[in-house]
């Protein structure tokens, strides 16, 4: 029986991997979120034998949280602790730069990890590639078009991989000018046209810095050149990625879009178990693919250069972006603010070559401090 840890439980890719668990039978060793939601409580009560970690609990809510009523743990370490027990499957769902540590410490301890936090990888790739060389443990993307690759290129000479051909849906703006975005609301950016995920990725979706997060996950789990990483806008979600060979051979990866489909293979890999997912109808579908629109939305080539600088720039564009779009949701900056935040703070901060969780954590606090200062600077920040 798999030990799963469940990180992010409450949200939208940890209740997806709660109902994978249930239908695959696994016993739920660790359920961990932010706060002591009521989402988290109803949780603690369908898992009665899970411990329960609180990363956040607020100063006094201690009550709320031993109201739970299952063995509880509370305070980041807590989280990061858990997922450094040996014997489970970690399946990282926090979202943002918080989700870390506890990759790093999934993989020291020789765990698999299946990881559907990007930003792991996006703020500390180097350190979280070294923890699973070192640790012995196993990093399996849970994001589809990673999942989607890491199907392709199983059992293949990664020498014999011309490029990777990441699909993107667009996102709810496609095909929109800059004039048209300069007024849309927070409501009309959380209306993703194929994935329903929690609120920072669906807006990172809209601008394309979700893409551009993607293709510098994909440089650190496979290994590639950028220039061996393309992306191309494909509205269905049909196509989850695609690999092109040496001999010219292109292979796919396709599905209904359902989360629970990668989830359940990082957890099951390498074999494969059923699954109640809709089928694929070859004869309803039609498949497009246009090239993203880069003018309009500039984030995907500030990933390409965060990625192509290397150190720390990713984890500056990642941080500044966590508290552009948060400022976003609040109301404080427009929708194209959000891409202008980023490139301004990874303007104003040098990046470094990060050893250790601490150096990344180091330049994601100085991107966050920075970020905040471009936003209280102008609310209009448009060039
Ligand atoms: N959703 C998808 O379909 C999808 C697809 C591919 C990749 N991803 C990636 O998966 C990750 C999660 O996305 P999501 O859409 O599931 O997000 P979400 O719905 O917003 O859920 C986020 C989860 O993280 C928890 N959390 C936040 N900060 C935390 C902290 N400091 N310590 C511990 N837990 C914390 C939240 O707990 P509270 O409820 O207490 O705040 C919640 O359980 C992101 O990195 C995203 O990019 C998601």
């Amino acid at each position: 029986m798999t030990d799963l840890v469940v990180l992010g439980a409450t949200g939208s890719i940890g209740t997806q991997t709660l109902e994978v668990a249930k239908r695959l039978d696994c016993r739920v060793r660790t359920i961990a979120a932010r706060r002591p939601s009521p989402a988290l409580h109803a949780l603690a009560a369908e898992w009665p034998d899970a411990v329960v970690v609180v990363a956040e609990p607020a100063s006094g809510s201690e009550d709320v949280v031993a109201g739970i009523g299952s063995d509880w743990l509370v305070g980041p370490e807590a989280v990061v602790a858990v997922a450094g027990e040996r014997g489970a499957v970690v399946v990282n769902g926090i979202v943002g730069s918080a989700g870390l540590a506890a990759s790093v410490a999934a993989l020291d301890a020789g765990n698999r990890l299946a990881l559907a936090n990007k930003e792991s990888l996006v703020a500390g790739g180097p350190v979280v590639t070294a923890a699973r060389d070192s640790g012995g443990g196993e990093l399996i993307p849970v994001d589809s078009e990673h999942s989607a690759v890491w199907q392709l290129i199983d059992g293949e000479d990664p020498a014999t991989i011309r490029r990777i051909v990441l699909t993107a849906s667009g996102g709810p703006f496609r095909g929109m000018t800059r004039d048209a975005l300069t007024a849309v609301t927070p409501q009309e950016a959380l209306e993703h046209p194929t994935w329903t995920m929690g609120p920072r990725i669906t807006i990172d979706s809209a601008t394309l810095m979700n893409k551009a997060f993607e293709v510098i996950e994909a440089h650190h789990l496979f290994g590639l050149d950028y220039s061996t990483i393309d992306v191309v806008v494909h509205p269905q979600s049909i196509i989850h990625s695609l690999v092109e060979f040496v001999d010219g051979a292109v292979t796919a990866e396709l599905g209904v879009p359902d989360m629970r489909v990668p989830i359940q293979y990082a957890i099951t890999y390498p074999e494969r178990a059923p699954a109640r997912v809709e089928p694929l109808s070859l004869p309803e579908l039609e498949l497009t693919f246009e090239p993203p629109d880069v003018e309009t939305f500039p984030a995907l080539a500030l990933g390409y250069e965060a990625g192509r600088a290397g150190g720390t720039a990713p984890a500056v564009l990642n941080a500044a972006d966590e508290v552009a779009v948060a400022a976003f949701l609040d109301g404080r900056i427009a929708f194209l603010d959000i891409p202008t935040v980023v490139e301004r703070t990874l303007e104003e901060v040098t990046p470094t070559v990060p050893k250790s969780v601490a150096d990344v954590l180091a330049a994601d606090a100085e991107a966050r401090e920075t970020a905040s200062r471009a936003i209280a600077a102008g609310s209009r920040m448009r060039r």
